[in-house]
């Protein structure tokens, strides 16, 4: 079967837009490929090399070096380009039109019309929660709106294959975990799904695979557990006590800390973790973040420095 992606040792050289004999590696002989149905995480510092990866699946710059397929094909085919959904970095759409016309618009472009079209923008709409929203100019939509905007612009076209630059970035604990849960029906659904983030915890639960990039270098290509052995994964629970049970709050467990106005407790290990979850849910608290406190990249990638992952 092919995979949705596949990358043979692909580099990528830029010329520097300043000194013009200078050159910048932004991707080094990347080999790896992906599973149909997976998710997988491109995981790496802002300069990593993420987004020029991402501009290669989708055709829009070319390697240096090497090859690279999508769906069995090159980047350029156009049925390519039919069976992917893209949503880019900072997407920019046209501001006066509505969240509805900004579907219309790219549904016409992928070939879509009449009451298809009009079913699944609603349907779309409704899935990224701005089905309220539909008719209100993108001029008035939140950082979170136009992410979800731009999702439901890169899902239009009903893709196989859906390709994300950093679909969390700029959103609040609420919103990543919208977009998450929007990846993970994605993958319900039977569909392969690419994406960036410059943060490990984005990956957290999410991910059958991670891609660590680390100055155009894969460091580490795996699954979560592999590159982050749960043994260095901290679990943390952050809720909230109405004032009548704040004095409650602190007697709970031992080491209960606040931090902004809020309780948090660090936690043992998984079981610990669930143990005092469920005990703070039943016990009416109200629960503002509950999950793994990931190493940070630095910690993961040079933990194990010096070794590449194949
Ligand atoms: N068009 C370009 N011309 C010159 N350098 C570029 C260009 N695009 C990206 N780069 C450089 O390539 C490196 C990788 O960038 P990028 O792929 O955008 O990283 P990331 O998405 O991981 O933040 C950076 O050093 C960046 O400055
Ligand atoms: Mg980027």
């Amino acid at each position: 079967m092919v995979k949705p992606i596949e990358f043979k040792n692909v580099s990528k050289t830029f010329r520097h837009p300043m000194k013009v004999w200078d050159r910048i590696e932004a991707v080094k002989d990347l080999s790896f490929s992906m599973e149909n149905g997976e998710i997988a995480g491109f995981v790496g510092h802002n300069g990593a090399g993420k987004t020029t990866a991402i501009k290669m699946m989708m055709g829009f710059i070319w390697p240096t070096a090497g090859e690279i397929q999508v769906n069995g094909k090159d980047p350029g085919d156009p049925d390519v380009k039919k069976s992917i959904g893209f949503l880019p970095e900072r997407p920019y759409f046209y501001s006066q039109l509505s969240g509805m016309e900004l579907l219309s618009y790219f549904g016409k472009l992928t070939g879509i019309k009449g009451t298809v079209l009009r079913d699944r923008s609603e349907k779309l709409l409704r899935r990224v929660g701005l089905f309220d929203d539909r008719n209100r100019k993108l001029s008035g939509y939140s950082k979170g709106m136009l992410q979800r905007i731009g999702l439901a612009q890169a899902l239009i076209n009903d893709p196989q294959l859906v390709i994300m630059d950093e679909p969390m970035s700029g959103l609040d604990p609420i919103g990543r975990r919208e977009v998450k849960e929007i990846i993970r029906s994605l993958k319900r659904e039977g569909k392969s799904v690419v994406f960036s983030s410059h943060i490990l915890a984005d990956i957290e639960n999410l991910s059958d695979r991670v891609l660590i990039i680390e100055k155009g270098l894969m460091k580490h290509f795996g699954t979560v557990p592999e590159i982050v052995p749960p043994d260095r994964i901290r679990y943390k629970i952050e809720f909230n006590a109405p004032d009548e049970m704040k004095d409650a709050a602190f007697s709970l467990f031992k080491g209960i800390r606040v931090v902004s106005n809020r309780f948090v407790i660090d936690c043992e290990d998984l079981d610990d973790f669930n143990v005092k979850l469920t005990s703070i849910v039943q016990k009416g608290y109200t629960v503002h973040d509950a999950g793994g406190v990931y190493p940070s990249l630095e910690e993961i990638v040079f933990s194990q420095s010096g070794e590449v992952a194949s």
